[in-house]
């Protein structure tokens, strides 16, 4: 069962996904060096007239666009540098059907013109949307050459079993994912549902990778095994205090909250790693754990701004989801609220985010 909860805000308005993904921006921006690293590796082994390149989950706004270019322009500094000819780019962009791809082409004319305005011999580049989850095959055999994913994998690809809403006896009253106080079980049930789905991913992209073709993966994950630490727990934790003020208040029924989970795991780096190791098919070249700001405030904004402008990023990502349980009307008030838990957060700790950054090879 494919969650259709997962869709970031549509649209280009103040609070849609595209003027609220600075964040992952960072991400994308964090990750670069390894990008950089294996884009360059594969290109100077084989030298391609042509490369196949995917982004899984591009989503919609400019970092749609973003991880794209950047290979593209990479490729094409070393290719000036060597004297050799224009690399055909056929870019393919992934995400859910339910995605909003009619912003990313809008985005496409001005992408296209801002390449040639920039190096006039670039090279070409072929852009085509394919709508479908990664979590199942989405290309033909041996068909891409070079593959990433940034601030995606955490998705996962359902709620967890076990711990759908229809479930009569609530595992994780009064939280919406893994908490501070969530139980074993609720863990547990999280945990495989992530290795289901990461296997299922690396299987599939293991067929349509070309030997020796590359793939980067930045997601959020966490540094130790322990999933309940408060720097793990914290976004979602503050957003289900907001839920559980509102029940307090009688405008939220408490049963709404309890049978409520979000499918967002952010995995411990040995978990992925014994994914790929059982999937055997890829060598891992590079792992990194990185610290990503999550909010990025203009200088002389104060302490309060941090809390609400994270709310805000997180309502970009969460509030489509969100509002097709709880209601559409109690979204102002809800992420007002947790804008004030997450200042209340951010006074006692830094807002950093946990990302693992993962380079693999296709073995032979
Ligand atoms: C937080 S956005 C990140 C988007 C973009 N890569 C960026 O860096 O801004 C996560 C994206 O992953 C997509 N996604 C989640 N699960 C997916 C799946 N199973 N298949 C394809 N895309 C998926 C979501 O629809 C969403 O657009």
């Amino acid at each position: 069962m494919e969650v259709q909860g997962v869709r970031m805000k549509e649209g280009e308005d103040e609070t849609s996904y595209a003027k609220n993904s600075l964040m992952q921006k960072n991400i994308i921006l964090a990750s670069r060096k390894m990008v950089k690293q294996a884009i360059l590796d594969l290109y100077c082994t084989t030298f391609p007239e042509k490369l196949n390149i995917v982004d899984l989950g591009c989503s919609t706004g400019p970092n749609a666009l973003l991880a794209i270019s950047e290979i593209m322009d990479i490729v094409d500094q070393k290719r000036h540098e060597l004297g050799y000819n224009p690399v055909q780019f056929q870019c393919f962009l992934n995400d859910l059907l339910w995605n909003d791809f009619n912003t990313v082409f809008k985005a496409l004319p001005g992408f296209h013109k801002k390449r040639l305005e920039k190096d006039p011999k670039g090279s070409p580049s072929f852009v085509v949307g394919v709508p479908g989850s990664f979590y199942g095959r989405l290309f033909p055999d041996k068909s891409l050459d070079f593959i990433v994913s940034s601030s995606s994998l955490h998705w996962l690809s359902q709620v967890p079993c076990g711990l759908e809403s229809g479930v009569k006896n609530h595992l994780n009253r009064g939280k919406i994912s893994i908490s501070k106080t969530s139980s074993s079980r609720v863990f547990s049930c999280y945990s495989e549902q992530f290795q289901r789905d990461f296997s299922a991913f690396i299987t599939s992209r293991s067929k349509e990778i070309v030997i020796g073709g590359r793939m980067v993966l930045s997601l959020f994950g966490r540094k130790a095994a322990n999933p309940t630490e408060e720097e793990n727990c914290y976004p979602l934790d503050c957003l289900a205090n907001a839920l559980m003020d509102m029940a307090s208040e009688g405008l939220v029924e408490e049963e709404r909250i309890d049978s409520y989970n979000i499918p967002f795991y952010a995995p411990w780096s040995g978990e992925v790693m014994n994914v790929i190791h059982e999937d055997g098919t890829f060598a891992v070249d590079r792992l990194e754990i990185v610290e990503v700001e999550v909010v990025t405030i203009k200088s002389g904004c104060d302490d309060v701004m941090k809390g609400h402008q994270w709310a805000k990023n997180l309502r970009a990502v969460m509030e489509p989801m969100l509002a097709d349980h709880f209601g559409r009307e109690i979204m102002d008030d809800l992420f007002c609220r947790a804008g004030n838990h997450f200042n209340e957060f951010f006074s006692r700790r830094n807002p950093k985010g946990t990302c693992i950054v993962v380079s693999l090879v296709r073995k032979g």
